[in-house]
């Protein structure tokens, strides 16, 4: 099949979160399946290093609007990777905000972005079988396809929609329907997530297990009743771990590789880590936590629960990540107040993603809601064992100890006393290091494969062709 993407974050290229990572996941392992693979990505300020080989400009009319466009491409790694090139809608530091704030003309950007995208499908001469968008920034996608294609080229093409993460929708001002010509004869708010879910020929999102979540509240975060609407269209793939880059044995920044036979190497990740952010030898278990610093990601049960566990014991955490001011603020006190326990590291790198991955003991994820997670798959494989919240993707890939082939510490109420008592249970664990082995080899036994989702989606796409055929 030749299949085009239409997505705005690509590990190697930009990234805020998981996104980034499963789409390339998902590409690269189509692409490895004998799929043919376009990816069209905004051309963020980040991308302009990028130098591209071929070019085609783009022009066209979006609600009595003119507007023009390039559209570069470059290969990486057998994917085409198509540039939507306007310097005024995306030549900026940031995707989405300005570190604070959501660009206001984010509507009118991702709109353009998905009708530039159809517009140059149409006349490329590559004939694509299937559109596949992701999350609301694609979400446009298709609304105009069926209203503005119907009689062209792409009138056979299916859209199928992923739903990477429910609670970003890009709600805007009825206003805005007339501007994009987003059903503009509707005069109640524009949702661009609602308007995928009610246009896109398939849908999916990253588990089965937050499938079912969305079908109800608070979960749907208000739409419960387009996903019943739409079940029968509506499946859970669970995503996969890119064992190519996370991968101990062979992993370039780590200090040592080790893999599940011998462990030496990742007790000097631990020993690294451990002097880079000048925390004391002990023998004492390591917890790390890498992360957007969202209320998705559990920090409003999570910091109050470090602050009272940590007076009592003497564990050691590391917390990386960047987001909501409050989260930072909150972090930058727990620092202050255990100097000797606690680390935040305020920012993102990659190499540091993976440093940490392979030093800790427990990765902490006890997510408010979490559609999949990629973090816990990377910690798995890493022999680092999960804390998790029993939510969504994170209860469809862990095991809570004490069962049978347990891979990890979970539990349920998302509250300040439960989250406690998992700490406490991580540190149990972690005193009986017999139990302790046992569950780091289960989990890093594991096997999250991406070629095992990439079939899942191949059927799915070929239901979207057939429902399209018929
Ligand atoms: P989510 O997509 O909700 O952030 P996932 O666990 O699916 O959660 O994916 C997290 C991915 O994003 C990992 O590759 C992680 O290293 C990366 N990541 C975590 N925090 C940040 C951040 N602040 N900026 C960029 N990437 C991040
Ligand atoms: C989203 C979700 C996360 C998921 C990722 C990739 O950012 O929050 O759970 O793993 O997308 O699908």
């Amino acid at each position: 099949m030749r299949i085009l993407f239409i997505c705005s974050e690509y590990e190697g290229l930009i990234k805020t979160g998981g996104l980034a990572d499963a789409c390339r996941g998902l590409a690269q392992s189509l692409l490895a399946a004998g799929h043919q693979v376009t990816v069209a990505l905004p051309r963020y300020g980040a991308l302009y290093q990028h130098s591209t080989v071929e070019w085609q400009s783009v022009y066209f009319n979006l609600a009595g609007r003119e507007f023009g466009c390039a559209v570069r491409h470059f290969n990486l790694d057998g994917v085409d990777i198509a540039l939507v090139e306007h310097d005024d809608f995306f030549r900026r530091d940031r995707p989405y905000d300005d570190g604070e704030h959501g660009y206001s003309d984010n509507p009118l950007r991702f709109a353009f972005f998905c009708k530039a995208a159809l517009e140059w499908a149409q006349q490329t001469e590559q004939k694509f079988d299937l559109i596949h968008g992701h999350d609301w920034q694609s979400a446009a996608t298709a609304w105009y396809l069926k209203q503005h294609y119907a009689n062209s080229s792409l009138a056979q093409v299916p859209f199928v929609f992923s739903i990477h993460n429910g609670a970003y929708q890009e709600k805007c001002a009825p206003h805005w329907r007339r501007e994009l010509d987003i059903e503009p004869q509707r005069h109640d708010e524009l949702n661009f997530l609602a308007t995928a879910l009610s246009y896109a020929d398939k849908l999916n999102t990253v588990s089965a297990g937050y499938r079912d979540e969305l079908m109800h509240e608070p979960e749907a975060a208000g739409l419960s009743g387009l996903y019943q609407q739409r079940a029968a269209d509506f499946t859970g793939i669970l995503n996969g771990c890119d064992y190519a880059i996370w991968h101990p044995a062979k992993d370039p920044y780590l200090s040592a590789n080790y893999d599940a036979g011998d462990l030496s190497g990742k007790a000097r990740c631990k020993a690294a880590i451990r002097q880079q952010l000048q925390l004391s030898e002990e023998k004492v278990p390591l917890f790390v936590a890498v992360s957007r610093l969202t209320g998705q990601k559990g920090y409003d049960y999570l910091l109050p629960a470090l602050s009272l566990w940590l007076a009592h014991t003497g564990a050691q955490v590391v917390v990386m990540g960047t987001g909501e001011a409050r989260y930072c603020k909150a972090l930058t006190l727990l620092q202050q107040q255990f100097p000797a326990q606690f680390r935040f590291v305020h920012g993102f790198s990659e190499a540091m993603a993976h440093q940490l991955e392979a030093a800790g003991d427990f990765f902490l994820m006890p997510s408010l809601f979490e559609p999949c997670g990629l973090n816990q798959l990377y910690s798995l494989r890493y022999g680092t064992v999960p804390l998790v919240r029993l939510t969504g993707g994170l209860k469809d890939t862990v095991k809570p100890w004490p069962v049978r082939g347990a891979s990890g510490i979970g539990y349920t109420e998302p509250d300040i006393s439960a989250t406690l008592q998992a700490l406490k249970q991580a540190e149990e664990l972690y005193s009986k290091p017999r139990s302790y082995r046992t569950v780091q080899q289960n989990g890093m036994a594991q096997n999250f494969s991406w070629p095992k989702a990439a079939e899942h989606y191949v059927a799915l796409y070929q239901q979207a062709l057939w429902v399209k055929a018929h």
